[in-house]
């Protein structure tokens, strides 16, 4: 194999990698950050927020999780911590530090017990003078916003995988400079850093987030999502109708998953789970895998779904109906075949029917339908029409016979 290509982490496809080799200079390898595929793994804070149970026993618990449930084998890679893991001050020669409290024993410590698990690891900052939360003390953490080279630099001398980068405490300065600055300071460290962009769909970033000279792996398109029905149905709904700015390794991201939790129902977390995928969306846990129930698990861990998500074509889902409360999405899959999800936003029990011309299939032809939540299939002319009770997704794969 050629030894530039070997340099890339797997996931990675090597259309995106630009290698510049003039006569008689060192070949370089461009830094790159975007594997080819939604980003899978874990954040705490949907659990956790500031509290003191965010701290490196829990994370190093959340890494043997992987491991012990299954989750790394099913896909999920990125162990990623968010706001709250800083010392409230730079240490004298102006470098992040840990929270002594939280991380005793120092983020690389961390990063390397993250890594020997065969997992990757991913951080947060804020493209701003301090990050988002607390205003404890009337202090806040200290953000990256003119500190970009000197944090990239000790992001990577940590391990750090995986970037995701805020928008608090931004002093007005334009958004497009700011995350460039973070982007180029990242690619010059010559480490892959995955850039997960959050500023939270304020200045349009699936215009330009995607692009050089961002060229971030992922764009928040949201606000924050909250562990209730209502926040799901929003955040879906503002990501949903921005399909068209998706590209391989280049993502919406409509914020992270709520399954397992408690404030939504099973059938919620479905929907939640399902949309996610058919939208290629990252897929973020955000609950506390070291508690987590077997019902969540089983939702976290369906590989139907995860498949669709995770589908190399890397196209994101095209809502083809949105009418009274119904919401069918359809995901062209690698090798012709397709997924589609039908959502009934509504709160009572719909019957729906959809041709198969509604779903972009031919009529008069044959298919094999897989239920991607009961694992069945079943042989039809394109057309479905099913029962879906409140707040609920079915889901299909569908294959020309
Ligand atoms: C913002 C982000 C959240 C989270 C918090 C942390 O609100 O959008 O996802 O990172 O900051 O303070």
């Amino acid at each position: 194999m050629n030894r530039f290509l070997r340099c890339l982490p797997k996931a990675a496809t090597p259309l995106v990698i630009t290698i510049t080799i003039a006569m008689g200079a060192t070949p370089v390898m461009a830094a790159q950050s975007a594997p080819a595929l939604p980003q899978m793994g874990f954040n705490n804070w949907n659990s956790t927020h500031c509290r003191p149970a965010f701290n490196e026993k829990m994370i190093r618990g959340i890494a043997n999780k992987f491991i012990s449930l299954g989750l790394r084998d099913a896909g999920y890679r990125y162990v990623n911590i968010d706001d709250c893991w800083a010392n409230w001050k730079r240490d004298k020669n102006g470098r992040l530090e840990a929270n002594p409290k939280r991380f005793p024993s120092g983020i690389k410590a961390l990063a390397d017990y993250i890594h020997s698990k065969g997992l990757k690891f991913g951080l947060y900052s804020s493209a701003g003078t301090s990050t988002c939360q607390p205003l404890e003390e009337n202090r806040g953490f200290p953000g990256g916003l003119g500190h970009e080279k000197q944090d990239a630099a000790t992001f990577a001398s940590w391990g750090v995988d995986y970037l995701k980068y805020d928008n608090c405490n931004n002093q007005n300065v334009p958004a497009l400079k700011r995350y460039t600055a973070m982007a180029e300071a990242l690619r010059a460290t010559g480490r892959p850093i995955f850039f997960s962009v959050c500023e939270w769909g304020e200045n349009k970033p699936w215009l330009w987030a995607g692009k050089p000279p961002v060229d971030a792996g992922s764009w928040r398109t949201t606000g924050d999502i909250s562990d209730n029905y209502a926040s799901m149905l929003k955040n879906f709904k503002q990501n949903v109708v921005l399909a068209k700015y998706a590209t391989p390794g280049h993502w919406n991201d409509p914020d992270m998953l709520e399954v397992g939790n408690g404030g939504m129902t099973d059938v919620e977390y479905r929907s939640q789970f399902s949309l996610w995928s058919i939208m290629a969306a990252p897929l973020l846990i955000g609950t506390d895998l070291r508690t987590i129930k077997p019902d969540a698990l089983k939702i976290l861990l369906n590989k139907d779904v995860i498949a669709v998500d995770q589908d190399p074509l890397g196209v994101q889902g095209r809502q083809v109906s949105d009418t009274n409360g119904i919401h069918v999405i359809v995901k062209p899959l690698e090798g012709g075949s397709e997924a589609v999800a039908v959502f009934n936003e509504t709160d009572t029990a719909r019957k729906v029917s959809i041709s198969a011309s509604e779903i972009d299939l031919k009529k008069g032809m044959n298919y094999r339908f897989r239920n991607l939540w009961t694992h069945r299939a079943r042989t039809g002319d394109g057309s479905i029409k099913i029962d879906l009770p409140a707040h609920a997704t079915a889901m299909y794969r569908i294959s020309r016979l």
